[in-house]
């Protein structure tokens, strides 16, 4: 893996967070077998990511028939960090989760029946949420300011890489995939019915009681006290700070500029305008 920063590495146009992972594991995915039954989570970082692995596992864990871990980060593990054998070897159904971009996933994806649920947030709040967490966290480099860490963000310079690309990768690749795209903001909206979404795409048929657990523990308030699901074990050291921050759409008006916002526009015509997509900002 090709040096970024003492934090960042790159390998294959994709930005790692340093010694997380290796190349040969990376490149040990191309071989890596896909079952039918697997249930891939994906989504660029701060999107929504543990919000949704705690929806995953809470259908699944109510529809019976999966081996319960005591952390969700166990039970569905992130597919690019150099995993125990374990967590490939394990019975069915397996969960995973992934930031990463369709060609550094195994290929197998697409020609098993597994599934892959894509969960997109808008790139303001996204930004700012990312901001928020790269000072909190010790893994990710302190940005200097929210001005600075845009300009990386917009460059792609930050782990994960490029938002713009992740979107536009996953979107024009959307047909060769079992694929349900869920967006944070319609989440928070409406999360009932992205419940019952994920529940009719997994073909889970939940009672309208299981469903409403399902709902609950997924609240922003009652995951913030679930030690399964609200990822405080990740180490913080610089500032307070952690996953479940504000859980809002449109706290980037708190932050972003009139012209930090009129960039990132610019910038959404220009790279993602002929996909159409539409954002919720506030
Ligand atoms: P904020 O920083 O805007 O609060 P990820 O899991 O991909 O790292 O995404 C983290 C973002 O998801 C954080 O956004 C976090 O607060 C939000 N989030 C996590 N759980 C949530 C929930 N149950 N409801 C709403 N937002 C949630």
């Amino acid at each position: 893996m090709e040096k970024v920063t003492e934090l960042l590495c790159c390998y294959k146009n994709y930005n790692f967070i340093a010694g997380l992972t290796t190349a040969e594991f990376i490149d040990s995915l191309q071989s890596f077998e896909v079952r039918d039954s697997d249930i891939f989570l994906v989504t660029y970082p701060k999107s929504g990511t543990i919000w949704t692995q705690q929806i995953i596992i809470s259908i699944c864990e109510l529809d019976g028939g999966l081996n319960e871990y005591p952390m969700n980060w166990k039970q569905m593990p992130w597919l690019e960090y150099s995993m125990p054998e374990e967590y490939i070897n394990r019975p069915s159904p397996r969960l995973y989760t992934s930031h990463l971009t369709p060609a550094l996933l195994p290929p197998g994806l697409k020609t098993k029946k597994a599934k892959v649920i894509y969960v997109m947030r808008n790139p303001k709040d996204n930004v700012v949420s990312y901001y928020h967490y790269s000072r909190a966290c010790s893994h990710l480099e302190t940005p200097t300011s929210i001005e600075a860490f845009l300009q990386q963000y917009l460059k792609g310079n930050v782990a994960g890489s490029s938002w713009f690309d992740h979107i536009r990768d996953w979107h024009s690749t959307k047909d060769q995939y079992n694929i349900l795209f869920l967006s944070y903001e319609d989440m928070i909206l409406d999360l009932k019915g992205a419940v019952k979404k994920v529940c009719s795409f997994l073909g889970k048929n939940l009672s309208e009681a299981a469903v409403e657990q399902v709902v609950e523990k997924a609240t922003f308030k009652n995951m913030k006290k679930d030690p399964k699901a609200n990822y405080e074990f990740v180490p913080k050291v610089r500032v307070q700070g952690n996953f479940m921050r504000k859980g809002q759409i449109g706290d980037w008006k708190n932050l972003l500029t009139a012209e930090q916002s009129q960039e990132v526009d610019r910038l959404l015509q220009e790279k993602l305008g002929e996909l159409s997509l539409k954002f919720i900002w506030e």
